[in-house]
């Protein structure tokens, strides 16, 4: 008996995107290894526990497809990119990673909508949640670099900065958890 619960399609999609995640994990895992070597060990270490997070979420697409009588695949990884040139190349690639991940997310969602399978449309929302999170994150770290002076910045505003990162949390404050008394 055919005991699984996910069309062909959904099955391909969920898979890939357990592959892209790790390609996101390898993405990070080099930047932080590019700044590590720069001597940023604090902002290697931030790109270090993002790279884990990134496995975290593969493993989550791995579980879910083997949960509803699925098989998933893993793949060959395509290469990281080249490494940036510059903290800011670094940190708008980060950022440009998400949003695109973002729109791998939101394109099975568009999936599961369209086939009614609501218990992956119900999966995928944590996804969604996820990367407003993960996009925050990058956005604050362009954010960041540009008050310390973005590729101009001293030695001395970096050096404040790298040691920001390396005990920066790896979450933000959702939007709806703001309130008046605490915005
Ligand atoms: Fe797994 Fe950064 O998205």
């Amino acid at each position: 008996m055919d005991t699984n619960r996910l069309s062909p399609e959904l099955e391909k999609a969920l898979s890939d995107q357990m592959n892209k995640e790790i390609h996101a994990s390898h993405t990070f895992l080099s930047y932080g290894i590019w700044a590590d070597d720069k001597g940023y060990g604090g902002i290697a270490n931030f790109l270090y526990r993002h790279a884990q997070e990134e496995r975290n979420h593969s493993i989550k697409f791995m579980e879910y497809v083997l949960n509803r009588g699925g098989k998933p695949k893993v793949d060959a990884i395509p290469a990281p990119p080249n490494d940036p040139n510059s903290l800011t190349e670094c940190f708008d690639s980060v950022f440009r990673h998400e949003v695109d991940n973002t729109t791998s997310i939101y394109r099975i969602v568009d999936l599961s909508l369209e086939q009614k399978d609501w218990a992956t449309w119900n999966f995928m929302q944590w996804f969604v949640k996820e990367q407003i999170e993960e996009e925050t994150l990058a956005q604050n770290l362009i954010d960041k670099l540009k008050i310390a002076g973005g590729d101009r910045a001293s030695g001395e505003s970096l050096f404040s900065l790298d040691k920001t990162l390396e005990s920066a949390p790896d979450d933000v404050k959702m939007a709806q958890d703001a309130t008046g008394d605490n915005p």
